[in-house]
């Protein structure tokens, strides 16, 4: 799907927007999308005024132009495709949403079975690969193992690195992607616990096939429950796409340079990573694990949150977007729940997780700064439930947004989009002369 330029037209209003510096006017174009959501035109201030804007953090910057994902944070709402992710997780599976996201439609029963097939029948890794995925010492981070695969399994599809991918190639390409990402994760798990890899089974579903890769032993099958099943459906189909995020920018901003579909998401890998970003899931259980192991208090918690003094943050709380709820929360949160008691695990950090939200949502400092919980708060103690270990739940997340990050690549290429170069308000020493090493002090 791409953005037609009537659509584009269409969003223009007649209205202007005037800046005014210095005795100068100008006027600026207004652009309306179709939530009515408003921008100004800038493309052409520096030229018009000698003027940049500056927003480091781009919390005020339009990036793009999108069709994929809409976030109203004030009012927690988030639609792929237009569809309410509320909608999706209660009738849809991850593969469909995938679907959805990459293509921008619901896929038919005919073009649902051929993206599984492709998806099963991608699974596998050449087996040249193994050789790099045996240089990785056996407690390397899944992350960083996942971006680096992700670039060598490059090297194994030249016909695939053009940045102009027809349609096919684009299935071919996106399917691999999606379909490898599991198979890395779940060998990066196999190998840091000293188990022999178990190989894809393709008449197992996606997240079934997953879980087999990650819990099957040679000697014994593991039996995937429905209910886990359905619980890393809906883990993986939360995080399928958020907009202009950190990771979903980085894939962008590669991208915007004609890089590969392989390195771009292998970009988005890397920035997910950071503790501040998709690493908070991982951060959160930690948290909760310090504050069980040490006895401390929710209050105590809260109080040191909002200490300026102390570095340290509610970890799973507050989000650039999301003024009121991230509906991915709820749902997640949800989903815990239904886990825990079908599954009747009785797990103490759940208890200090709900007693910490609710703290926290009395708390004056958090009700001014509008924090709320995040994706991240509750994603841990789902993946806690269905057995995943701590060191894996940030490659879960970037399994999960996959379809995301490679709808985004495509979308700017097929926008045809300048390459991202920002610009910056230089701050330093304005000229100096060059004094000999012999003569400096
Ligand atoms: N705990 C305590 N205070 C917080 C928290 C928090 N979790 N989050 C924000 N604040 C405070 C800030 O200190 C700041 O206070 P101030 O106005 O007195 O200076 C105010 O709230 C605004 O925070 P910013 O950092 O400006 O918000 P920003 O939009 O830049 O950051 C972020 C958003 C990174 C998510 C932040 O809320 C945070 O660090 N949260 C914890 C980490 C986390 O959960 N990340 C996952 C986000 S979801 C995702 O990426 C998938």
């Amino acid at each position: 799907m791409t953005i037609a330029a009537k659509d584009i037209q269409k969003a223009l209003l007649p209205e202007k927007a005037v800046l005014s510096f210095r005795k100068k006017k100008i006027e600026l174009d207004v652009y309306q999308g179709t939530q009515k959501e408003l921008a100004i035109d800038i493309t052409k201030l520096r030229a018009k005024t000698g003027m940049i804007t500056l927003d480091p953090g781009y919390g005020n910057t339009g990036s793009a132009m999108s069709d994929i994902t809409f976030v109203n944070g004030e009012k927690g709402i988030l639609k792929f495709r237009g569809y309410r992710v509320e909608e999706l997780a209660e009738h849809s599976r991850f593969v469909e949403v995938a679907y959805l996201i990459l293509f921008g439609k619901l896929p038919n029963r005919d073009e649902y079975q051929k993206f599984s097939h492709l998806l099963e029948e991608h699974t596998a890794l050449h087996s040249s690969l193994e050789h790099h995925f045996n240089g990785f010492p056996d407690n390397a981070p899944p992350m960083a193992i996942l971006s680096a695969m992700l670039n060598a399994t490059a090297c194994y599809h030249p016909e695939l690195l053009d940045t102009e991918l027809d349609a096919q190639n684009f299935l071919t390409a996106s399917t691999k992607i999606l379909s490898k990402v599991r198979t890395i994760a779940a060998m990066s798990y196999r190998r840091s616990n000293g188990f022999p890899i178990i190989y894809p089974n393709h008449q197992l579903k996606y997240c079934a096939n997953f879980l087999h890769m990650m819990f099957s032993q040679p000697y014994r099958e593991y039996e995937v429950d429905p209910v886990v099943e359905r619980a890393l459906n809906i883990f993986f189909l939360v995080h399928a796409d958020h907009e202009q995020n950190c990771s979903a920018s980085t894939v962008r901003m590669v991208s915007s340079s004609r890089a590969n579909l392989f390195s771009s998401v292998a970009a988005g890998v890397c920035a997910l990573w950071g503790p501040l970003h998709g690493g908070a899931n991982t951060e959160v259980i930690k948290m909760l694990q310090s504050i069980y192991k040490e006895k401390k208090s929710a209050d105590a918690i809260i109080t040191m949150a909002k200490d300026k003094k102390s570095k340290f943050r509610l970890m799973g709380f507050g989000h650039r977007v999301y003024k009121n709820f991230d509906p991915r929360a709820r749902i997640l949160k949800k989903q815990v729940d239904e886990v825990y008691k079908i599954l009747k695990i009785s797990d103490p950090l759940l208890d200090i997780a709900k007693s910490l939200e609710e703290k926290a949502l009395q708390d004056e400092y958090f009700i001014e700064r509008k924090l709320y919980p995040n994706v991240d708060f509750y994603s841990g103690l789902l993946l806690r439930a269905i057995g995943i270990p701590l060191n894996m739940f940030t490659v879960m997340f970037a399994i999960g947004r996959c379809p995301g990050w490679m709808a985004h690549w495509k979308e700017l290429l097929d926008h045809n989009q300048r390459i991202v170069r920002p610009r910056q308000i230089y701050m330093g020493v304005v000229e100096r002369k060059f004094i000999p090493i012999e003569e400096r002090e």
